[in-house]
């Protein structure tokens, strides 16, 4: 009999309900974003955020369902993210979760929203271990190193901001509209590298990341120019910021992955969305890494859906890693850091 989870995703500002068979065909992944109303904010406002959930939520599991052709009396379990995340926008999907599987006497899965990024990628291919994953995401910047299905251990992660992050505060800077990750990578491919900003930690011998340098490079930038009445080409500044993010990002993969004993590189998170970075990697693999294969989810399963939380249930469901109907949200919920 065909196995048919039901998943639910409400950690930020996306209130996402998938249905996905056998942990790989996607049959719905409904998507309510809530971006415009942050927007004129410049971020996400938790409380905002949790409003929109309560008022999507249903809303998207009936269109999941309908979507999917599946009633509730089929489906084998119901998934949904506890964390990390906004703790107020976790507990609606949670309580819908919880909610659901009670009426429906359906196990419930916790997942962790991270582990969904990276599954992401398992609808491209099924994924070989052991691998490595570079997440990069508004909220995280990690290098995951993963022996076998399910087991996540961090060798390297940002000290400071995560890489989505620092778009989003360049992007400020600039005076584009939140979140601006896409607009920076469109912007930068019309400019050039003038400006060279740092490329922090790149020569250290560890894989951890730092953002901050970088940002605070640019605002100085931006601000003694406007000081002397200059004016920069946006496209240079994206351009600039970019090649520094980029080339750090791939430098440290690359090196983690020829001293590990990887098979696969997953992209994941919503900074894999970036054209520069995706083409970077793409090279780089083909060009120093022999026998690892880079797997990259499209577009649509790069940013916050619930089809990846699907996927990842689908190894939570052979692991028997069920909740009870007190599992709480963890908003810090994080993987454990490998021990050197
Ligand atoms: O994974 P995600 O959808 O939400 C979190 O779990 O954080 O990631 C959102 C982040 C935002 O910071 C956004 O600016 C960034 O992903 N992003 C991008 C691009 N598309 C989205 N950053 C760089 N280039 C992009 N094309
Ligand atoms: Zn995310």
């Amino acid at each position: 009999m065909d196995e048919l989870i039901l998943a639910i995703e409400s950690s930020c500002d996306e209130t996402s309900v998938a249905v996905v068979r056998n942990g790989e065909e996607i049959l719905s992944n409904i998507v309510a974003s809530q971006i415009k109303s942050h927007q004129r904010f410049g971020g996400v406002v938790p409380e905002v955020a949790s409003r929109h959930h309560v008022e999507q939520i249903t809303l998207c599991m009936e269109e999941a369902l309908t979507t999917a052709k599946v009633s509730p009396n089929d489906l084998t379990a119901v998934a949904v993210t506890y964390g990390p995340g906004l703790v107020g926008s976790l507990l609606i999907g949670l309580s819908a979760a919880k909610a659901f599987a009670f009426a429906h006497n359906l196990p419930l899965l916790p997942i962790n929203h991270m582990a969904g990024h990276i599954y992401a990628a398992r609808f491209v291919k099924p994924l070989v271990f052991p691998l490595m994953a570079l997440l990069v995401s508004g909220g995280h910047t990690e290098l995951v190193y993963m022996q076998a299905d399910g087991q996540f251990e961090i060798i390297g992660e940002t000290r400071d901001d995560a890489a989505g992050e620092a778009y989003d505060k360049v992007g400020r800077v600039l005076g584009l509209t939140y979140p601006s990750g896409k607009e920076i990578d469109q912007l930068a491919h019309l400019g050039e590298d003038v400006f060279h900003f740092p490329r922090a930690m790149i020569n250290e011998e560890n894989y951890d990341f730092s953002f901050s340098g970088l940002k605070s490079a640019f605002i100085n930038l931006v601000h003694n120019a406007k000081q002397k009445g200059e004016s920069l080409s946006k496209a240079d500044l994206a351009a600039s910021f970019q090649a520094s993010v980029v080339e750090v990002l791939v430098t440290k993969t690359i090196r983690a992955c020829q001293n590990y004993p990887v098979k696969q590189l997953i992209l994941a998170g919503g900074v894999a969305a970036n054209q520069g970075l995706r083409s970077a990697l793409i090279n780089a693999v083909e060009n120093q890494l022999s026998d690892v294969e880079l797997l990259i989810p499209p577009l649509r399963l790069c940013g916050d859906n619930a089809a990846m939380i699907a996927s990842y249930a689908h190894v939570a469901l052979k692991k028997k890693e069920f909740g009870q109907m007190s599992v709480n949200a963890l908003p810090s919920l994080a993987f454990e850091r490998m021990t050197e």
